[in-house]
């Protein structure tokens, strides 16, 4: 979509036009989102109801469907679509966005059929601040279509040798980030054997994907973002039935999210430093496999016996977190995982699920995620969901609470306890990540805002 400063009178116009409006031009269909067309005036009119009720939600609707409707190649003028509620930047960001969204040219394709070409759209918006600021709307944007990329790219391409490679790639020649990958020599070195009992069963090596960005040099702040990254969870000896195998490729999408939120904090210069740690394996069967009622030393020194190999997640996350805290000694530990099941018993596919120690971290988080129109809900750490994890015989802890009862508030208890007292946000996207097959980037926009407010 190009922004223009000015329509072109010899190109097809498309305005909105509000229910209060219709007297001024005669014989519209007024029903929301139907389209009128002028055919020798060469102007499209599409309804967007009343102006009192017509909020985002509704722009988002309205422009899903012009975007896709793909008929002719319109000017559309953006400030035919603002409302007191929504000034024309909320307009231009919404567009943008959503433009940016469904036409992800950037994502995995193996269609050996082109789709139709689809008409050029144009953005008339005459005010040049509003054009300026929405930059930033775009390069965000982008960004969740990077996120979605990853997602995208099937297990057997996205392997954790692979995608440690596509991260590098990302920042490659970039004087503002340090970015380090350890291999699995070096995470034997560092004694993860949480997040080496899950590669056992590989074929690959694991990956650490280490970036570090000091945007605030002169703050103690520091921000950790830590991500999932397990390229196929196939549950290993627990394996998954085979109507919970299959979509399992996403199970990498906390790493793909930290690594595009990452480039968004460095390419806008966030005033917050921040590093990302993201452990890369997939979680297979072999001879060498882990098998239940394996019991390891963490990087930590915890001792955990694995009573079920399918909740791996927690498993790498858990060295992740003691290798940030060891390393980059973080004021604010934030981890992003696809981690259970469960949340989507809870929340659905609606809300991503937010545990958080720190009142004032949360408020944070929720002012974020408001302004970049993601929805997120606070779920509770108590002790009680840390019993069964701690009932282990022969270990500290027990990687699974079997009792089926707050699957994703026992999961997130047990990360807590590696984060050693450190202000800690959990954030569980198994609901959200896709969208049946279709990726989504969740919490990208979220996680950037986050940064870029941190320190103010
Ligand atoms: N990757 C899954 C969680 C998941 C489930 C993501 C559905 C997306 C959709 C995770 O590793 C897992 O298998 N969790 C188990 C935990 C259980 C063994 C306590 C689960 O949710 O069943
Ligand atoms: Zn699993
Ligand atoms: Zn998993």
């Amino acid at each position: 979509m190009k922004i223009i400063n000015k329509e072109n009178k010899n190109k097809f116009i498309l305005k909105g036009f509000f229910e209060e409006d219709k007297l001024k031009v005669k014989n519209l269909l007024t029903t929301f989102g139907t389209i009128t067309e002028d055919i020798n005036k060469q102007i499209s009119y599409i309804c967007l109801g009343s102006n009192k009720k017509f909020d985002k939600n509704s722009l988002k609707k309205i422009a899903n469907k012009i975007i896709k409707l793909n008929i002719r190649e319109f000017q559309i003028i953006a400030k035919s679509f603002v409302t007191k509620e929504l000034d024309l930047q909320n307009v231009v960001n919404v567009f943008i966005d959503t433009y940016e969204y469904l036409n992800g040219d950037d994502l995995y394709s193996a269609k050996t059929t082109k789709s139709e070409k689809s008409f050029p759209l144009f953005l008339v918006v005459e005010d040049a601040k509003v054009v300026a600021e929405s930059k930033q709307t775009l390069i965000i944007s982008q960004l969740v279509n990077k996120a979605r990329k990853y997602q995208a790219t099937p297990p057997n391409i996205c392997n954790s040798e692979w995608l440690a490679q596509e991260f590098k790639q990302m920042f490659k020649d970039n004087k503002k980030v340090k970015i380090k990958i350890l291999d699995k020599a070096q995470i034997e070195k560092e004694k993860m054997n949480l997040f080496l009992s899950v590669n056992k069963g590989s074929a690959f090596e694991p990956r650490l994907v280490v970036i570090e960005y000091n945007g605030n040099p002169k703050s103690k702040e520091k921000i950790a973002l830590i991500g999932k990254g397990i390229t196929f969870d196939s549950g290993g000896y627990n394996l998954k039935p085979s109507q919970h195998i299959k979509g399992m490729k996403f199970d990498m999408s906390g790493a793909a999210i930290c690594a595009a939120a990452m480039k968004g904090i460095v390419d806008l210069n966030a005033k917050t430093n921040v590093c990302a740690v993201l452990p890369l394996t997939d979680n297979k069967i072999s001879s060498n496999a882990q098998t239940p009622d394996s019991i390891w030393t963490s990087m930590s020194g915890k001792t955990v016996e694995v009573n079920n190999t399918d909740a791996e997640g927690r498993l790498i996350l858990a060295d992740a977190i003691t290798y940030a805290i060891k390393y980059f000694d973080p004021t604010q530990i934030v981890d992003i995982a696809t981690l259970t099941g469960a949340i989507i018993i809870s929340l659905g596919t609606t809300y991503t699920g937010i545990w958080s120690t720190c009142e004032k971290s949360y408020n944070k988080f929720l002012a974020a995620a408001n302004k970049q129109d993601e929805l997120v809900w606070r779920m509770p750490f108590h002790e009680d969901f840390l019993k069964n994890i701690k009932s282990a015989n022969f270990s500290d802890y027990k990687n699974t609470d079997l009792s089926g009862k707050g699957g994703s508030n026992s999961a997130a208890m047990f990360l807590k306890e590696f984060t050693e007292n450190k202000k800690y946000i959990h954030l569980d996207i198994a609901g959200t990540a896709g969208d049946g097959d279709n990726p989504t980037g969740v919490m990208v926009k979220t996680l950037i805002q986050f940064a870029l407010d941190f320190d103010k």
